[in-house]
């Protein structure tokens, strides 16, 4: 059978991580800080991660807190901070940023020490500033935000926060305890992945390389995805620290379209595809985000039926894995369990993985034919393919 994925060029990425960690880092991450969404209705998206995520209503700013413009909601649980930003008028950048994306990732914010060197070192090296350094405060201190473009309209934001005390930001109001969220035990975000467009995967893999000093993660599945149902290439770029770890995906010719294709279509460009939240219970977060309403992939039974001879003695009932359709991988260094969302705005763009690791620190590559296969499936449906 013939490989239907271009291989992509060479890039000068080093693979070699050691050799990188040994240069001093230029820009220490200390993780995400947040992720914001500018969504078409902030309060109801809210609502959403409220009750079938169970995060948690932390901080509000709108018009009652001075925010003439816009309305945001700051939702949390664990590690994991999400902003949901509107538009109040027609004329801003947000109304234009949904109208031509839909609901989706506006930026990724990454927690650092020094928000103006990280702004400088990166700048320096080619990245395209959209915000200065710029300090804001309120009674609970001050933060220091700067940003720099990222893949298609999505930034990232360093926010220095080491003088701050208070819930979120200065201009958000703490909210009393949530008594509507319904946690279901998800801690961090273990990786974040963008979709890029043509040919353009190692363009991005050198500025995360040279601009913000990531290296080839040294578990990347790339060359494993060329199957006849993937028709998407893809690289894992990672800081220093490994808290940081962005994937990045190209569309590839296929036997069908390439799901890849299908998001940049309805995107209206690269964005944040996915990003997986990492749990310690996966059977028991999934079971409460499906009792919660989350709709996730369905994989066919065939794929439990050859489970146990693939990735050997695990833990986790194959009954129980079969009934939510989580879907397991091993590596030389244990195995790990995901399972991945159907898109959770009407348009086929941003969904969410769940994961929960037990040794390995690979992206699941012995999923990818039964998960591709499923995602092909809801494409028909679409009728995208
Ligand atoms: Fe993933």
């Amino acid at each position: 059978m013939a490989t239907l994925v271009r291989n992509a060029p060479e890039s000068n990425v080093p693979e070699n991580k050691a050799s990188d960690e040994a240069k001093a880092d230029f820009l220490p991450l200390n993780g995400t800080d947040y992720v914001e969404f500018y969504v078409g209705n902030a309060r109801q998206a809210a609502y959403f991660y409220r009750t079938a995520f169970g995060m948690k209503l932390v901080a509000y700013s709108g018009p009652e807190t001075g925010q003439r413009d816009r309305a945001s909601y700051v939702v949390q649980q664990g590690k994991i901070r999400f902003v949901l930003t509107t538009a109040l008028r027609s004329d801003s950048e947000i109304a234009k940023h949904v109208e031509k994306h839909g609901d989706g990732v506006h930026a990724i914010a990454l927690w650092v020490d020094d928000a103006a060197s990280a702004w400088r070192e990166t700048t320096s090296r080619g990245a395209r500033s959209v915000q200065e350094p710029t300090e804001s405060s309120d009674e609970d201190g001050r933060v220091v935000r700067s940003s720099i473009a990222a893949y298609g309209d999505t930034l990232h934001t360093f926010v220095e926060r080491k003088n701050y005390s208070g819930t979120f930001l200065p201009g958000f109001r703490a909210m009393p305890e949530d008594t509507v969220a319904r946690p279901v035990g998800l801690l961090h975000i273990d990786h974040i992945v963008g979709n890029v467009g043509w040919n353009a995967m190692n363009e991005w893999v050198d500025f995360y390389s040279h601009v913000m000093g990531f290296s080839l993660y040294q578990h990347f599945d790339d060359n494993d995805i060329s199957t006849e149902y993937s028709a998407l290439m893809s690289k894992v770029m990672a800081n220093s620290s490994g808290y940081v770890k962005f994937p990045i995906n190209e569309p590839a010719e296929g036997r069908r379209k390439s799901q890849i294709e299908e998001y940049l279509d309805f995107y209206n460009g690269p964005g944040v595809q996915h990003m997986a939240l990492a749990t310690h219970d996966i059977l028991a977060t999934v079971s409460q985000m499906q009792r919660q309403g989350v709709k996730f992939l369905t994989i066919p039974h065939s794929y439990y039926t050859e489970l146990q001879e693939r990735v050997g003695k695990i833990d986790e009932p194959i009954e129980e894995l079969e009934r939510l359709g989580i879907l397991v991988d091993r590596d030389n260094e244990g195995y790990m369990l995901q399972i991945f969302s159907q898109p959770v705005q009407d348009r086929p763009t941003v969904f969410f993985e769940i994961i929960q690791r037990k040794g390995s620190r690979s992206f699941g590559k012995g999923n990818f034919k039964a998960l591709f296969e499923a995602i092909e499936r809801e494409q028909d449906a679409r009728g995208n393919l």
